[in-house]
C-alpha cells in the first residue's frame, strides 16, 4: 500500500471488513448549515446523527471525505505554498461509531491499520500518541493493551486557556458535538527540526499528526454547558496526504504522487522547469487546482460574496502565481482533466465530459476576466512598493489595497501575499476604513436591521403543521420571544419581535420558498407576522405587536395569509416543472443554483455558461405549460435516498441527504427531493410565463418568471402595450418591427444629410473670411469668431482656408457650438519656424478660462470667457503680427 489511491481504498476496505458501511463523501457545500462555509471534517455530514436527531440504518461508517479549509474559521489559504503540510483542499479518511464501539475498538482499529504488515506497516517505534489529560481510560488502553511505552504517551491539558479548550478536546464549532481526543503522531526523524507534541518545538515538521480519534461524548450548548450525548460515539480523521508522504518516504506532502504529477503538468503548461525558484508557485497552483475543481464540481461558482468569493480568491491567487512564472494568457483551467485523472476514485463523480467541460469553462472565464486587470494591478503595486522602499517605509497604505480590490479585482489576501514576499505589510485598518466608507454609501438608503441569524441559536423545536393539507391555522403555545439580541419574557403593542411556538402552520423560508406572513393572536394579542425563518429545528415568526401583549407560555392562534401562501405555493410548484424543462432544452449539465419562489416575479438560477436564445426560452415556456395543462397529480412520498435515486430524482447540491427523503413527483418527467409546499395537481398553476434571462455571474444565468394570475396579468399588460404601439405607429402589429427598423434607417440617413449640409454651409463662409482678413508680410491672418459649427465642420473650414492661401497663413477660429460650448482651433501654414499652433491655442485658451494644446501646425482648445473673446482675438492678432 503505497500510492494515495491504494491507501484510500485500503482504508475503506479495512473498515468495511470491520463492519463499517462505506458512505460516499458529502459535497463540499454543507447542507443547511449556514455556520459552516465548507465541509472541513469527515464528521460534518454525521453531525445530526451524533446529536441523536437523525437515524441511519447503520451504526458504523467509514468515508474518504473531501474537505476545504479556506476562508471561514479554519483558514489555511495563506499558509499554502509556505509549508510542507497545509492545503486548501485535502482528503480526510474517517471511521465513525454512532453509539456502537467506543474507546477501546477505536484505538485498536487505528493501531492495526497503521502498523499491521497487511496494511500500512508503519514502524511502531516512530509513533507517539497524546491523550486528554484526564482521560485515564484512553491512556491505559495505549499503555496496557497496545503497549506504547509511557514516554511516548503524552497527556495534553487545557492548553488553550479555558476548560475543554485543548489540542486534545475536539469540537466542530462553538456549539454541537464534541469530546476529548487522542492523536497519533509520526516521527519523521531527527534530521528534521521539531519536537514531540507538548514540547516547545512541537510546531516543527518532525512529529506530524496523522490521526485524530475523537470520543464524542457531549453536545456543547450555546450557554456553554456540556450535555451528555445520548450515546457515546467515535469520530476519527486520518490525513491521507500526510500518510502518503510517509509511505512514499518524502517529508513534504507536495512530494507525494498526486502532487508530483500535478506539479509536472503545471510546469509544462506554464513553460517552466521544476526547480527551487519555481517550486513555491507550482505548489500553490497544484494545491489550488484541486480545491477549485472540486468546489466548482460541487456547485460553487466564483462571485463577490460568501463561498463564491472564497473560490474567486483561490483562483486569483493561483493565476497570480502563474503570472509570476511568466504566463500571460490562460493556463489554469487546462489542469482540470489532470486533477480528475490523478484523484481517481475521489473524483470519479466528476469524470464525465459534461462536468469536466463545465468546470474548465468556469475557470477559463474567470482567468480571462482577471487577465484583463492583473498586469495593471501588479504594475501599480510594484510602483507603490518601490516608492515605499526608497523612502524606507514598510506599510502599504489602505487606499492602495482598496483600489487594487475595487478597480483591479485583487482580493485583499492576494495583495497581502505580494507584500509579504517583499517584506511589507498592508495597513488593514486603513483598508477596512475605505471599505466601510464604501459600504456606508451603499447602505445610506437601506435601514439597518438586526441579523437574527447571528442572534437566535436555540434548541427549541417547532412541530410543523403545514404538511397537513397545506394547513393554514393552528393553536400553539409560545415557547420563546426574541427582541433584537435579547431573549425576553414578553412584548407589547408596538414592539418588533420574533416569536417561537411549539407548533406552527407557517412555512419558514427554505429551499427557495419564502417564509409565510399572517397573524398570531388571542384575546389579548394581535401580532402581525411579516416573515418566517428557520432556526435549527425551531420556526421564528418575525413581526410586530399590533395590539395587546404576548408572554412566553401564552396559548395563541396562528393564521397564515392564505392568498399569499397560495401564490407562493403555485410559484414553487412551477419551479419543479421549469427545472425539468431547462434540463431538457439546455442539457443535463444544467444545475439549479438557487431559486426564490415568492408571490411576485420569481427567479430560478441555473449553471449555464451562455445566454439563452429566444428559441430556447420559447421551448422552455411551452414545455412547462404543456405539463401544466396535463394536470399531473402532485405525488409526495417519503422514501430512502436509494429509492429516490433509483427513481432518478433531482437533488440540489445543498439538499439534505438524510436517511429518509421527501420526494415530489409531477409525472415521471419531474421528480425532485424537496421539503417545500405544493399544489395538488399541476393544472392549478394555470399559466407560466418566462420573463427574462440574464447573467448574474460567470456561468450562472437567472431566469425570471411568473405563474397563475400574475402570468395572466403580465400577458394582459403586454397586449395593452402592444395595442398602444400599433396605434402610435399606425401599422398592424405584424408590421411594427419593420416600421421601427425603417424609421431608424431614415433617421440615420437624415442625420448624415444634415451633417453634410452643415459642412457645406460652413465652407461657404471661407470666401467671406478671406476677404475680411488682413494680409501681413505675405501671410493671411484670419482671427474670427464663428457660430454653431461642430468640430468636424470647424476642421473643414480650417482645412479649406489652408488650401486657399497659397503660401502662408495663421488661422485662429473661435466657435460657440449649438450646446453653447466654446472651442478653439488654431492652424498655421508655412510659418511653423516662427509660430507654434499648440502654444498659441494654449495661450489663448488660458486667457479665456479654457484649456488647449496640439501640434505645431494644428491645435484645438476650449474657452469659457465669451465676453473677452473678441478682445483677446484682436490682442493675439497684434502679437502674431509683431512676430512675422
Ligand atoms: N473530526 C476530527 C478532526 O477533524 C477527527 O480532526
Amino acid at each position: 500500500m503505497k500510492s494515495t489511491a491504494e491507501i484510500r481504498r485500503g482504508f475503506l476496505d479495512f473498515f468495511q471488513k470491520k463492519g463499517h458501511q462505506v458512505v460516499p463523501s458529502s459535497p463540499l457545500v454543507p447542507e443547511n448549515d449556514p455556520t459552516l462555509l465548507f465541509i472541513n471534517a469527515g464528521m460534518n455530514q454525521f453531525k445530526n446523527v451524533f446529536l441523536g436527531l437523525e437515524k441511519r440504518p447503520y451504526t458504523r461508517a467509514t468515508t474518504a471525505q473531501r474537505c476545504v479549509r479556506a476562508g471561514g474559521k479554519h483558514n489555511d489559504l495563506e499558509n499554502v505554498g509556505f509549508t510542507a503540510r497545509h492545503h486548501t483542499f485535502f482528503e480526510m479518511m474517517g471511521n465513525f461509531s454512532f453509539g456502537d464501539y467506543f474507546k477501546q475498538d477505536a484505538i485498536h482499529f487505528a493501531w492495526e491499520f497503521l502498523t499491521s504488515p497487511d496494511y500500512l506497516a508503519l514502524d511502531p517505534n516512530r509513533l507517539t500518541v497524546t491523550v486528554y489529560h484526564t482521560d485515564d481510560e484512553a491512556y491505559n488502553i495505549w499503555a496496557d493493551e497496545i503497549g506504547v511505552p509511557k514516554e511516548r504517551i503524552v497527556r495534553i491539558g487545557d492548553n488553550k486557556g479555558a476548560e475543554y479548550e485543548s489540542d486534545n478536546f475536539w469540537q466542530m464549532g462553538d456549539t454541537g458535538p464534541c469530546g476529548p481526543c487522542t492523536e497519533i503522531f509520526y516521527d519523521h526523524g531527527p534530521e528534521i527540526w521539531g519536537g514531540p507534541p507538548g514540547s516547545a518545538e512541537e510546531d516543527g515538521d518532525r512529529f506530524i499528526e496523522i490521526w485524530n480519534i475523537v470520543f464524542m461524548q457531549f453536545n456543547r450548548r450555546e450557554d456553554g454547558t456540556m450535555e451528555k450525548l445520548p450515546r457515546p460515539s467515535v469520530d476519527t480523521g486520518m490525513g491521507i496526504e500526510r500518510v502518503a508522504a510517509i509511505k512514499q518516504h518524502v517529508n513534504s506532502n507536495y512530494d507525494i504522487d498526486i502532487f508530483k504529477y500535478l506539479i509536472q503538468r503545471a510546469a509544462q503548461l506554464t513553460g517552466v522547469e521544476v526547480n527551487k525558484e519555481t517550486r513555491q508557485s507550482l505548489n500553490v497552483i497544484a494545491d489550488h487546482i484541486r480545491s477549485c475543481t472540486f468546489l466548482i464540481g460541487d456547485g460553487v461558482i466564483p462571485s463577490n460574496e460568501g463561498r463564491g468569493y472564497v473560490l474567486r480568491r483561490i483562483i486569483r491567487r493561483a493565476i497570480r502565481h502563474g503570472y509570476l512564472l511568466g504566463v500571460r494568457g490562460t493556463f489554469f483551467y487546462k489542469l482540470v482533466d489532470d486533477v480528475i485523472k490523478v484523484m481517481e476514485d475521489a473524483a470519479s463523480y466528476l469524470d464525465t465530459s459534461v462536468k469536466k467541460e463545465f468546470i474548465a469553462k468556469i475557470l477559463r472565464l474567470e482567468e480571462e476576466q482577471f487577465a484583463r486587470t492583473i498586469e495593471r494591478g501588479i504594475n501599480l503595486l510594484n510602483d507603490v512598493i518601490s516608492t515605499l522602499k526608497e523612502k524606507g517605509e514598510t506599510v502599504i497604505p489602505g487606499d492602495v489595497a482598496f483600489t487594487l480590490l475595487d478597480t483591479f479585482g485583487f482580493p485583499l489576501d492576494l495583495t497581502i501575499d505580494i507584500c509579504k514576499e517583499n517584506g511589507l505589510t498592508v495597513d488593514i485598518a486603513g483598508f477596512e476604513a475605505k471599505m466601510a466608507e464604501q459600504r456606508k454609501l451603499a447602505k445610506a438608503n437601506s435601514k439597518f436591521t438586526v441579523n437574527y441569524g447571528d442572534v437566535i441559536k436555540t434548541d427549541l423545536v417547532t412541530e410543523y403543521d403545514f404538511y397537513n393539507n397545506n394547513s393554514l391555522e393552528s393553536t400553539a403555545t409560545v415557547t420563546a420571544i426574541y427582541q433584537g439580541d435579547r431573549l425576553v419574557e414578553s412584548v407589547s403593542s408596538g414592539d418588533e419581535a420574533v416569536i417561537i411556538t411549539d407548533i406552527s402552520p407557517f412555512y419558514g423560508e427554505s429551499g427557495g420558498q419564502v417564509g409565510d406572513t399572517g397573524t398570531i393572536k388571542n384575546d389579548q394579542l394581535i401580532f402581525d407576522v411579516t416573515d418566517t425563518q428557520k432556526y435549527a429545528l425551531a420556526l421564528g415568526h418575525h413581526g410586530k405587536v399590533a395590539a395587546g401583549e404576548v408572554r412566553v407560555g401564552d396559548r395563541v392562534e396562528l393564521e397564515v395569509d392564505a392568498d399569499r401562501r397560495k401564490a407562493i405555493v403555485l410559484h414553487h410548484s412551477v419551479t419543479h416543472l421549469l427545472h425539468s424543462a431547462v434540463r431538457e432544452v439546455l442539457g443535463e449539465h444544467v444545475h439549479q443554483k438557487g431559486s426564490l419562489n415568492t408571490f411576485g416575479v420569481s427567479r430560478f438560477d441555473i449553471s449555464n455558461p451562455e445566454a439563452l436564445s429566444i428559441e430556447q426560452m420559447l421551448r422552455i415556456e411551452s414545455l412547462v405549460n404543456q405539463h401544466i395543462r396535463a394536470n399531473h397529480p402532485v405525488v409526495i412520498r417519503e422514501m430512502s435516498m436509494e429509492e429516490a435515486k433509483a427513481l432518478g430524482a433531482q437533488a440540489l447540491f445543498t439538499e439534505k441527504y438524510g436517511d429518509v427523503v421527501r420526494v415530489v413527483m409531477m409525472s415521471e418527467w419531474s421528480i425532485e427531493l424537496c421539503g417545500g409546499l405544493h399544489v395538488a395537481s399541476t393544472g392549478e398553476i394555470g399559466l407560466f410565463k418566462l420573463l427574462s434571462d440574464s447573467g448574474i455571474s460567470a456561468g450562472v444565468r437567472r431566469l425570471e418568471y411568473v405563474a397563475g394570475d400574475l402570468a395572466i396579468q403580465y400577458m394582459q399588460r403586454d397586449s395593452v402595450l402592444l395595442r398602444e404601439l400599433t396605434e402610435l405607429a399606425a401599422k398592424p402589429k405584424t408590421e411594427l418591427a419593420a416600421a421601427i427598423t425603417s424609421s431608424q434607417a431614415r433617421i440615420k440617413e437624415l442625420e448624415k444629410y444634415a451633417d453634410s449640409m452643415k459642412e457645406q454651409l460652413a465652407l461657404q463662409q471661407v470666401d467671406a473670411l478671406l476677404v475680411q482678413s488682413e494680409k501681413v508680410a505675405d501671410a493671411q491672418l484670419v482671427f474670427v469668431k464663428l457660430n454653431d459649427l461642430d468640430v468636424k465642420s470647424l476642421k473643414a473650414v480650417a482645412f479649406e482656408l489652408a488650401n486657399r492661401v497659397q503660401t502662408k497663413g495663421v488661422f485662429v477660429l473661435a466657435n460657440v457650438n449649438k450646446e453653447g460650448a466654446g472651442n478653439l482651433l488654431v492652424a498655421i501654414k508655412g510659418l511653423t519656424d516662427k509660430l507654434n499652433a499648440g502654444n498659441l491655442v494654449r495661450e489663448l485658451a488660458g486667457r479665456l478660462g479654457g484649456k488647449g494644446g496640439g501640434k505645431a501646425d494644428q491645435a484645438m482648445g476650449s474657452f469659457t470667457d465669451y465676453d473677452h473673446l473678441v478682445e483677446e482675438l484682436n490682442k493675439m492678432k497684434e502679437e502674431v503680427k509683431s512676430q512675422l
